[in-house]
């Protein structure tokens, strides 16, 4: 369960300026279930997901993740197991092979049981339908594939909940739609809770909740 108390985000741009990013947003979200963030450019869509992710932590409210406030997780920890982030732009690395993207997350960690790793990039590598691209470089993939590759990478240490925002918003309606498949299979097989930022009412007419944005603000719809 992820429960948001009156969450309140300000960017200081100066001394005289200052933007309300987010106000007064309170949600929760059920162990499991999806969700949908709504909202034109600019209402706070991605500022609420970098929070979530714990990679802005200067915010006034609190946010409970299982009970306890997200800023008192050990940072690698709550990034690593507690959620994985999906980004529209891939943000792989062009130096690395497929596998050794989607391994990035474990990489430093030495309590990774080898035999459980494998296990698990295999059936991402399949789930994902990038069993014969495990050696390729990013740059000899398409669109859809790079994204999947990040899909992978953010699943790899199991995290409980999964961050995706606008994850088709680069891609042709086709692979978008595949891309969301798959979203929703990890959802309903692994039971990870899945907070997705999108204009694709395909998407969001599919989720278990709605969270709608206005400047900074959550709306009744
Ligand atoms: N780093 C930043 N510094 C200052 N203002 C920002 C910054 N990031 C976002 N904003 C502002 O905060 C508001 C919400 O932005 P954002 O969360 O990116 O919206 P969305 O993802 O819904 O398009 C916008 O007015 C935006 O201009
Ligand atoms: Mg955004």
């Amino acid at each position: 369960m992820i429960k948001a108390s009156d969450l309140k985000k300000t960017y200081k741009l100066n001394k005289k300026v200052e933007v309300h990013a987010l106000n007064d947003i309170n949600f929760s979200i059920p162990e499991g279930s999806s969700v949908a963030i709504v909202g034109p450019s600019g209402s706070g869509k991605s500022t609420l997901l970098n929070i979530l992710g714990g990679l802005d932590t200067d915010y006034k409210g609190e946010i409970l993740v299982d009970g306890k406030d997200i800023k008192k997780y050990d940072t690698n920890y709550y990034r690593r197991h507690i959620v994985g982030t999906i980004f529209q732009q891939f943000n792989l690395v062009s130096s690395l092979s497929v596998t050794e993207n989607i391994l990035l997350p474990i990489t430093f960690g030495k309590q990774f049981d080898k035999q459980h790793v494998k296990e698990r990039l295999n059936y991402l590598l399949d789930t994902l339908g990038l069993k014969d691209r495990a050696e390729h470089k990013p740059t000899e993939l398409s669109g859809g594939q790079s994204q999947r590759v990040a899909i992978a990478r953010a699943l790899i240490a199991q995290p409980k909940i999964i961050l995706a925002d606008e994850p088709t918003g680069n891609l042709d309606s086709k692979t978008g739609k595949e891309i969301v498949n798959i979203l929703f299979k990890l959802n309903k097989e692994e039971g990870t809770t899945l907070i997705i930022v999108t204009h694709d009412p395909e998407l969001f007419n599919n989720v278990n909740k709605q969270i709608h944005l206005r400047d900074g603000k959550i709306i009744d719809r």
